[in-house]
């Protein structure tokens, strides 16, 4: 799949520019806060529905405007597709493909594919378990449509059953049946959650090691562990998902008196998380910077492998401000790993692409886009 031209209205610092894209690598550089990240974060809009950045539609709009947009042109296997996100400041937005309003986010998501690198990407190795979360869901959910409906559901149940254990004195005729429902809606959601969860993290993790290992010569190996409430010491036990029902049936029943005092649920899928080692030891507290960047990064070079096996071609690799921090070695490594990927790249220091020919480059200043 590859990103043919792009055209952003009243977006952030861009009043207007259709961009249009080479086949291979694509240079955007200039210096700090002019909109370079302001195009990944726009074209990624198309990838996860949302700003990577967790801005609110508003901000997304040109100071003095009212209404944004953006619309691509893609071209995958089968045919050139036009898409457009548009966002009014009343917070709503309208979404189109091929000229067709897509009024649901889950027919919106997976169309076009992309993967994103940005700084913030650390964090999956650093931060919250939220951000594992939200790298895992935002990866799984471009290539599985299911798999994005149980997570939506999902969201849906402990929100209302969550609402079910706050009102509890005001309910208690009908709690235990609203319960029982609402319990056994949600085993069989996390139930495939954590399945297919656990199933992508074993793949991404095999791939991740040949990008870890070829990167450091051989020096360093990532493992990860499953955390979740029905996790056991090995993650293939998760793969059965008749056995991850019945703990979660458990897990749903055996605490509601505790439940009813928090007023929110204990355990569920919205609660999984998973920890990083490197070479053994636990990556949040042990691997330096540089290391902590590396394996981000092998993690996203492994998305897009996935991907690729999934769906039979790349996706577009948009790489925010990527290569600081790494070496000369390890940013070789970058570059030559992704030389027949489409990849849309900022930097700020036009000389990390020095080595590089024929890829296309775009000067930024100040919401103006020169090809140079
Ligand atoms: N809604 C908006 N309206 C107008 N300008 C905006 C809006 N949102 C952000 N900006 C401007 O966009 C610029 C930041 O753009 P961006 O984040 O793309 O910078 P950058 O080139 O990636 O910088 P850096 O190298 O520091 O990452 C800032 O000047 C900011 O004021
Ligand atoms: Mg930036």
């Amino acid at each position: 799949m590859y990103l043919d031209c792009a055209v952003f209205e009243n977006y952030r610092n861009i009043e207007h520019f259709p961009f249009s894209f080479d086949k291979g690598i694509n240079i955007l550089y200039g210096k700090n806060a002019q909109g370079k990240t302001n195009v990944i974060e726009g074209i990624y809009l198309f990838g996860s529905g949302k700003s990577f950045r967790h801005a609110r539609e508003k901000d997304l709009i040109k100071a003095d405007k009212n209404h944004a947009q953006v619309s691509i042109a893609y071209v995958d296997s089968v045919r050139e597709n036009k898409m457009t996100y548009r966002m009014f400041r009343d917070l709503s937005k309208e979404t189109f493909k091929n000229g067709i309003k897509i009024g649901r986010m889950s027919s919106f998501i997976g169309n076009f594919k992309a993967v994103l690198f940005c700084p913030e990407h650390l964090s999956i190795v650093k931060d919250e378990p939220a951000q594992r979360r939200t790298f895992l869901d935002s990866a799984i959910s471009q290539i599985n449509r299911s798999y994005l409906s149980a997570l939506m559901e999902h969201k849906k149940l402990i929100e209302q059953r969550n609402a079910l254990l706050k009102g509890y004195e005001k309910q208690k005729d009908s709690f235990a049946v609203t319960m029982e429902i609402l319990s056994e809606k949600l085993a069989q959601d996390a139930a495939y959650i954590t399945e297919v969860r656990a199933k992508y993290l074993t793949k991404l993790f095999s791939l991740v090691n040949g990008y870890l290992s070829e990167m450091t010569e051989g020096h360093e190996k990532a493992e990860f562990c499953y955390l979740s409430h029905i996790a056991g010491n090995e993650t293939e036990e998760l793969f059965d998902r008749e056995e991850n029902l019945k703990r979660y049936r458990r897990i749903f029943s055996k605490d509601i008196q505790k439940e009813i005092i928090i007023g929110s649920s204990i355990g569920g899928a919205h609660r999984d998380d998973f920890e990083i080692k490197l070479n053994g030891m636990n990556a949040k507290i042990f691997a330096s910077q540089g290391q902590q960047r590396s394996i981000a990064l092998a993690m996203k070079l492994a998305e897009g492998e996935i991907s690729r096996e999934e769906s039979g071609e790349y996706p577009v690799f948009l790489l925010d401000d990527v290569l600081s921090e790494l070496d000369r070695d390890r940013k070789h490594y970058v570059l030559s790993e992704l030389h027949d990927r489409q990849v849309i790249i900022t930097t700020c220091d036009e000389n990390d692409f020095s080595g590089i020919n024929n890829a296309l480059k775009i000067y930024v200043e100040n919401g103006n886009y020169e090809y140079r």
